[in-house]
């Protein structure tokens, strides 16, 4: 099949990249012609392991082509998806506004007597109608619109094995043939496919983060209890997850969840129930509880030094989770502002991040390539992201090379058991903290 996908970001590209490699003729429009260029020479804009291998491949074999002409792409394609970003508004709802320059687009150079319209898009329910109206309500000749919500589900840093791999594929269609079309098209990858309405097929995008958000500051409470009473949280994460009705995934206690769409999906879906008066209390406290859990780690730092003024701290990680360079809405930006707000001096480390990470920070920080380099002479580390370089980095090495050896652990890297051995200063999330015996706590 024809296959044009508009925007080429972590879902636009993946699913480009993911579809020319089952065989479909794919190719991807973006309005940001530096992207389009990059992409045109092989080159992908983002990290997401395997794309720059797949994204060559397809260009090599003609199946996959980028433009930032939007008058060649819409013309007569099979399938048209949509995957623009659908970022915050100030009141927390999604922004719709590039949703809405696609359908204009489509209807400005569509020339078929028949098009399905697929909405990859994270939209609240009842944006795929208007799409269909937005669309409908410009194009200048008979053409019928078909629409379908086909929300996206992979995961940053393991987003082509999701897409090849996923747990099941959602198709809320109202009309037989277009939902029959869109079995074809993924056919090849044998997922498990699930059809619906398409209101419920967009319900279901925001209804799946808003519970794995849930289960996040769900096991980051009891964390915070944990540290309370005397109890781990690794052995109660553990000890729950291995019920079957519960599962073990997403119970892993940390500094809350980020990224570009759990902030951002939990508090869209609290607006949606709002403009139906229905107060969506428990998410609301889901997001209560994850803006709090950064600021808990602080708050165990200042136990050590009083006050950030002047102190040499060292962040590591910056991207929102590990294996991406995507720093949006990451904990280590929050952590980060505060540092810097009261005056520390702060090198951060990353191993992919960097260069997203200076276009938002620029020189407040100090940017390192090396663990080690970046907590050299600092007097406390925080870490944010558990990235396998931190995970993997020795303990024993923060005592030898920090000026006093204060860790704050947001993602429980390393056994309190082997900080205590080593005499040194140790705090994470939902466990026991200890501390170096020559530390003088203020
Ligand atoms: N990133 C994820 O992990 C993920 C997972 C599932 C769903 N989603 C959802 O998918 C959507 C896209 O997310 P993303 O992370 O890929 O976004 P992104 O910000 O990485 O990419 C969006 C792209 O769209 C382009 N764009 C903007 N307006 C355009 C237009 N009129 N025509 C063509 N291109 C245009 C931008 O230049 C950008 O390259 C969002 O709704 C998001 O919530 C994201």
């Amino acid at each position: 099949m024809r296959i044009t996908i508009a925007g080429t970001g972590y879902v636009g590209l993946v699913t480009g990249v993911a579809l020319a490699e089952i065989g479909h003729e794919v190719i991807c429009y973006d309005i940001d012609d530096e992207k389009v260029n990059r992409l045109k020479e092989g080159i992908s804009p983002i990290y997401e392991p395997g794309i720059d291998q797949l994204l060559v491949k397809n260009q090599l074999n003609n199946r996959l082509s980028f433009s930032s002409d939007c008058s060649e792409v819409y013309s007569t394609p099979d399938i048209i998806m949509i995957a623009v970003g659908t970022p915050e508004k100030e009141d927390g709802s999604a922004n719709l506004s590039y949703v809405y320059q696609v359908a204009k687009d489509i209807s400005k150079y569509l020339n078929t007597q028949q098009a399905i319209v697929v909405t990859k898009s994270t939209v609240p329910v009842g944006t795929n109608r208007k799409v269909k109206q937005w669309i409908e309500e410009e194009i200048d000749f008979h053409s019928k619109i078909h629409i379908v919500s086909n929300p996206e589900f992979l995961r940053e840093g393991s987003a082509l094995y999701d897409t090849f791999h996923g747990d099941r594929i959602v198709i809320g269609s109202e009309d037989e043939e277009a939902a029959t079309k869109m079995e074809e098209l993924y056919s090849p990858l044998n997922i498990p496919i699930i059809h619906t309405d398409i209101e419920s097929a967009e319900m279901i995008k925001y209804a799946s983060n808003a519970f794995l958000a849930t289960k996040i500051s769900f096991i980051n409470e009891i964390a915070n209890i944990c540290e309370k009473v005397g109890a781990n949280i690794e052995d109660v994460s553990k000890g729950i997850g291995m019920d079957q009705r519960i599962g073990s995934k997403f119970l892993q206690a940390g500094i809350g969840y980020g990224g570009s769409c759990f902030p951002k999906d939990t508090k869209a879906l609290v607006q949606l129930a709002g403009d139906v008066k229905h107060r969506f209390h428990l998410l609301e406290a889901v997001i209560n509880v994850n803006n709090n859990q950064p600021l808990l780690l602080l708050k165990k730092a200042r136990n050590y030094v009083g006050s950030f003024k002047d102190v040499k701290v060292a962040v590591l990680g910056l991207a929102f989770k590990p294996n991406t360079d995507d720093i949006r809405e990451s904990a280590a930006l929050v952590v980060l502002k505060h540092l810097l707000n009261e005056g520390a001096q702060v090198n951060v480390y990353d191993p992919i991040a960097i260069a997203n990470a200076r276009k938002v920070l620029g020189n407040t920080v100090t940017y390192y390539e090396t663990i080690e380099a970046a907590i050299k002479d600092t007097e406390i580390v925080f870490i944010v992201t558990e990235w396998k370089q931190v995970k993997e980095f020795p303990l024993r090495n923060y005592l030898d090379l920090m000026k006093t050896p204060i860790v704050i652990d947001g993602r429980n890297c390393y056994e309190v058991k082997e900080a205590a051995a080593l005499n040194m200063t140790y705090s994470s999330i939902g466990r026991e903290s200890v501390t170096a015996a020559k530390i003088e706590i203020k």
